[in-house]
């Protein structure tokens, strides 16, 4: 089977499905990443992938390309993997998979089966048939899938083995037959529908996720007005089964490359059928606002941030990934930099791509410490474990005042008294070392 785009979703997805003993080929037109990947060095950082892909290369099962020849002929499955990102106007940009198609179907020479892995709103399955049709030779037949993919960035093998459910959106039994037939082996519960469905069900799901955080940050606010604990009240709500305990952490809001687009594609999906989806519309407003709520509590703590050191910890959008699309740690260095703080970055695997949106307006920190020496403000903004198990003795050690602006609720309050430490997190008392 051929994977198309060999990025977080299609690499992953490639190197799983061949471990599970199938005949993979990566289709890329990056041809730096495929160069990096047939020495078997992932261009992405995702826990175990490195490893999987080195095993299946070695075991012949899983080969990179960027002839489409080589990547279309004589194959049965073709699992489309390539970004849709947003538009200025908040729809999904459909280019890069037209692109995608076409070139496939100029090279296809036997009938098979098209998976689509991208997230693309209601319809767009039938528009990708249609490509095809209008493009390949006729006497071949193609059937197109929706298989939307679910993988969190960071546990995205043990999603892609262990996940939630797997949707198949197809509009013959038999083609649903053959996915369901692909993925036998994985020990994840399959979910049969049609196609405009399977479709509907990533995006609904993705909004649903979000709002969830943008509600529990709504209630985090509030919590700070009146003397509440958003950690107890979150741990209260979550076990209730109906709420549940998942993505009831409060915090600087969403970011990465899938709850800010698809919540705005929904947005606009829905608009274009002159529907006003309300909800999500404050969803993403609150979500925006957020980063700003933090920005507020530093200028009320610190004054004016105009050359002032803030170290910011953390750049990926969420730990175990160098993902920094979306980032709100990306938006806050923005923020910072535009009231004049010198900001001091430091992340273990992101900075980078950090270096690619952020250049020469912040100093690229080797270490913690480094990002940390002489600042006024710590703000923690991905919880990677190096910053949870960080020594407090160190801010009050190295840092000229140690005011921690927590981002993710990820440090022990009960233990900034004893460190002498300013913490201000999100939704909680934090703590204020009395003046003496
Ligand atoms: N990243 C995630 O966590 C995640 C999770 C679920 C769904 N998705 C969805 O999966 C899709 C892919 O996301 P991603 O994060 O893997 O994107 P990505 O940007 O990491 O990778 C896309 C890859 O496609 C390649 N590409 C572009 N045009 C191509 C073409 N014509 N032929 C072959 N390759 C081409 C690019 O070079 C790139 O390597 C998106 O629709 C996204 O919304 C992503």
């Amino acid at each position: 089977m051929t994977i198309t785009g060999a990025g977080y979703v299609g690499l992953v997805t490639g190197a799983c499905l061949a471990e599970k003993g199938h005949e993979v080929i990566c289709f890329d037109i990056d041809k730096g990443k495929i160069e990096q990947l047939r020495r078997g060095e992932p261009p992405i950082y995702e826990p175990g992938l490195k490893e999987l892909i080195e095993e299946n290369i070695k075991e012949g099962r899983l080969h990179f390309t960027t002839d489409s020849k080589e990547a279309y002929r004589q194959r049965d499955v073709i699992v489309l993997a390539v970004g849709t990102p947003e538009k200025e106007d908040g729809s999904p940009n459909l280019s890069y998979l037209k692109n995608a198609v076409d070139n496939m179907a100029c090279h296809i020479n036997q009938n098979c089966t098209v998976v689509t892995k991208s997230t693309v709103p209601p319809g767009t399955n039938e528009k990708i048939s249609y490509w095809i049709h209008s493009m390949k030779n006729p006497a071949l037949k193609v059937e197109v899938i929706s298989c939307p993919e679910f993988l969190r960035e960071g546990a995205a093998i043990h999603d892609t083995f262990h996940g939630d459910r797997i949707v198949i959106g197809a509009a013959s039994k038999e083609a649903g037959d053959l996915i369901e037939e692909m993925y036998k082996d994985f020990n994840v519960p399959i979910v049969r529908t049609d196609i405009r469905s399977a479709e509907m069900i990533k995006y609904a799901s993705n909004a649903f996720l979000a709002a969830k955080i943008s509600f529990i940050n709504e209630i985090a606010n509030i919590c700070e007005r009146v003397g509440a604990d958003i950690e107890e009240v979150a741990a209260g709500m979550g076990l209730d089964n109906r709420i549940g305990r998942h993505f009831l952490k409060a915090g600087i809001g969403y970011g990465g490359s899938c709850f800010p687009k698809d919540t705005k594609a929904l947005h606009h999906i829905a608009g274009k059928v002159k529907y006003q989806f309300e909800i999500l519309e404050a969803v993403m407003k609150v979500n925006d606002r957020q980063s700003e709520v933090m920005m507020d509590k530093a200028r009320t703590h610190l004054g004016s941030l105009k050359r002032k050191k803030a170290a910011l910890l953390g750049l990926a959008f969420k730990p175990g990934t160098d993902d920094i699309r979306e980032s709100q740690a990306i938006k806050l260095a923005k923020a910072l930099i535009h009231e004049g703080a010198n900001v001091h970055v430091y992340d273990p695997v992101a900075m980078h791509n950090a270096e690619q949106e952020l250049g020469n307006a912040v100093v690229y920190s080797g270490s913690m410490g480094e990002a940390l020496l002489d600042a006024e403000a710590a703000f923690i903004v991905t919880e990677w474990e190096e910053i949870i198990e960080y020594p407090l003795s160190n801010y009050s050690l190295l840092m000229k005042e140690p005011v921690i602006l927590d981002g993710r609720n990820c440090l022990p309050m009960e233990k900034m008294k004893e460190n002498n430490l300013t913490y201000l997190p999100v939704g909680r008392k934090g703590f204020i070392p009395p003046i003496c």
